[in-house]
């Protein structure tokens, strides 16, 4: 019989549980042996739940214990979960993880430590929630040279985008809402300012390329500055404004990676992706593009990628299937932001087509102010274009990529 314990009794980790015992039948099935779960860490006391007996609040029980072949992490930060699913692995057990902050800073030292010690470090839930995107991408398109990819991918803010925009509700209430359903971070503002999104990114990246791609590394804005404006531009001109995590390989062997809103044509199936809903676009040379959907957040959608992985754990005992990347000791390999190229969204107060050259102009009906969109340029020059406005009286109220997959 396999022994479990799952670090963490939140939104995720008593989903993880639940859905254990739910479907328990099934998942020994799949796993080919009897499972149990041992243990249940969690720092909070639990009076009420039938599985109080299973509850510690040391972490040692559970690394000291050498039935426990398997561990769930679903605590969430980088501290302690840093330091406990590395003792695990040190260990030998097999760890599977929700936690993107910590793969996204220490994936390519947990992956080198559970390589070395023949046991799983897993993470499918740690991007997209409920989507299978990381063994897909690491498996079943692992014959590809993958040109890019590019996606929404945090559902808390495609959540309150969607309320706001199709239901007018503010800003707060939606991510009130979002928090209430479990989907937000426990700093939301990881979520509204991009950093789980960049997180999210990164992983995908070091997967994709095979190196470490460290968050501090990529340019990431978030929703804040989206103007209801823009949203009705973004309509008239035939998309929607989406938060995208997008990386692109560039003949030069370096990446564009970036986290930013930009304007997703109705022609890209993004544009269509609302509530917490994420979706993923990956371009590989022999695929060409293939397209990853689900909810990408929540209590259940989550612990079914963790369990997925609990699973995967157990049927693969002492053979390693983890995905594997490589430290990045190139400095270099992130290419400047300013060097990407895009079309460019501009809106701004005043009419000047000298000064706007060959673009194309948004009419919507609603318009005491004036929108376009550029021929693809770089950013640097979009900057020097938003400058030179701004230096002729004409004030730039918003300047946003355009999601251009080719
Ligand atoms: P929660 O805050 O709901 O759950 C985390 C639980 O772990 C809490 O009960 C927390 O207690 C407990 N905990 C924190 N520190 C310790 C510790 N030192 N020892 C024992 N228990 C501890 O978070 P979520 O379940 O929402 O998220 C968990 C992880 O999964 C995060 O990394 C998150 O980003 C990720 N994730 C979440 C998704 C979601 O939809 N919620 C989806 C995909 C990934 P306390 O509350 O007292 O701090
Ligand atoms: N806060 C995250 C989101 C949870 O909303 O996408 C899933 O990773």
């Amino acid at each position: 019989m396999a022994k479990v314990a799952v670090l963490g009794y939140g939104v995720v980790g008593s989903g993880v549980v639940d859905l254990f015992y739910k479907n328990k039948h099934q998942i020994e099935k799949k796993a080919g042996e009897e499972v149990e779960i041992k243990y249940i860490l969690d720092i909070r006391d639990f009076p009420d739940s039938p599985y109080k007996d299973k509850l510690v609040k040391d972490f040692n029980i559970i690394v000291n214990d050498d039935d426990i072949k398997v561990v769930a992490e679903c605590m969430g930060g980088l501290e302690p979960a840093y330091s406990f699913v590395k003792a695990c692995l040190e260990k030998g057990k097999s760890v599977s993880t929700s936690n993107k902050e910590l793969v996204a800073e220490k994936g390519a030292e947990l992956l080198a430590i559970a390589k070395k010690m023949d046991c799983n470090f897993f993470f499918e839930a740690s991007v997209g929630g409920a989507i299978p995107i990381i063994r897909p991408l690491h498996r079943c398109l692992g014959a590809n040279e993958i040109k890019e990819i590019s996606g929404i991918l945090n559902g808390t803010t495609n959540f309150i985008l969607t309320k706001m925009i199709n239901e007018q509700m503010s800003f707060e209430d939606a991510l009130n809402l979002a928090q209430s359903l479990g989907y937000a971070e426990k700093d939301p503002t990881d979520d509204v300012d991009g950093n789980d999104a960049c997180r999210k990114i990164c992983i995908l990246a070091s997967l994709a390329f095979g190196k470490h791609v460290y968050p501090k590394s990529v340019y990431t804005k978030g929703i804040r500055d989206i103007a209801l404006k823009d949203v009705e531009f973004a309509k008239a001109w035939g998309g929607s404004i989406k938060l995208i995590g997008s990386v692109k390989k560039l003949d030069s062997g370096k990446i564009h990676i970036s986290v930013e809103p930009k304007l997703v044509p109705y022609s890209n199936l993004i544009s269509r992706v609302d509530d917490v809903f994420n979706a993923v676009m990956v371009v590989g040379d022999a695929v060409d593009k293939t397209m990853f959907y689900g909810r990408g957040a929540g209590k259940f959608p989550t612990a079914s990628a963790v369990v997925a992985d609990l699973i995967e754990s157990i049927k693969h005992d002492r053979m390693v299937f983890s995905q594997y990347w490589g430290e990045s000791t190139d400095s270099n390999y992130v290419e400047e932001y300013c060097k990407a190229q895009s079309r460019m969204y501009f809106r701004v107060d005043k009419m000047n087509s000298d000064l706007f050259g060959d673009v194309e102009y948004i009419s919507a009906d609603d318009n005491d102010e004036i929108a376009f969109v550029t021929h693809i340029m770089c950013i640097k020059d979009a900057v020097k274009l938003k400058i030179k406005l701004e230096e002729n009286g004409i004030k730039v109220k918003s300047m946003i990529s355009v999601l251009d997959i080719d």
